[in-house]
């Protein structure tokens, strides 16, 4: 038996049919065509699966996709802008060299957003709280957290 959902995603609404099983993260990459979110551990440990839902960062695949009715789901294609210009974030990323093989990017950009969100000027033992149930199995938490830091000292200096 399927289900009609719908909800807002990066801004637009959508609709979809979706099984009471499917989780958010099978419906946004497998229906939906939005791949930011990664599918790693598929068992919440992760957090390559991060998204936004009502401003909080959630893993994805652990939220079943009915749960999300009527309510506002943000990706990382939400960052880009319609010229297909970076967000300043990933900006700090890209020059810190925080992304190494990327696979963690997008649940560290959404984790690191929502901090920012909520607390424009967070110190680095803040910026390492909230990237804290984020694996990088690169080993690049280094240049992550100075990507963050980096953003928070240079905003609105450029
Ligand atoms: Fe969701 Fe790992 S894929 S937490
Ligand atoms: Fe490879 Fe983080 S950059 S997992």
């Amino acid at each position: 038996m399927k289900y009609n959902l719908a909800f807002t995603l990066n801004g637009s609404p959508v609709e979809v049919l979706v099984r009471p099983e499917d989780t958010l993260l099978d419906i946004l990459r497998e229906k939906l065509d939005v791949m930011s979110p990664k599918r790693g551990c598929d068992s919440g440990d992760c957090g390559a699966c991060t998204v936004m839902l009502d401003n909080e960062p959630v893993r994805s695949c652990l939220t079943i996709a009915l749960t999300v009715a009527n309510r506002e789901v943000r990706t990382l294609e939400s960052f880009v802008d319609h010229e297909g210009k970076l967000d300043p974030l990933q900006q700090a990323f890209h020059e810190e060299g925080a992304a190494q093989c990327g696979f963690c990017t997008p649940g560290m950009l959404m984790s690191a957003k929502s901090l920012l969100e909520k607390n424009p000027n967070p110190t680095r033992k803040e910026i390492v709280s909230a990237i804290s149930g984020n694996i990088c199995r690169c080993g690049a938490y280094h240049e992550i957290i100075d990507a963050v830091e980096s953003f928070v000292n240079h905003k609105g200096k450029e």
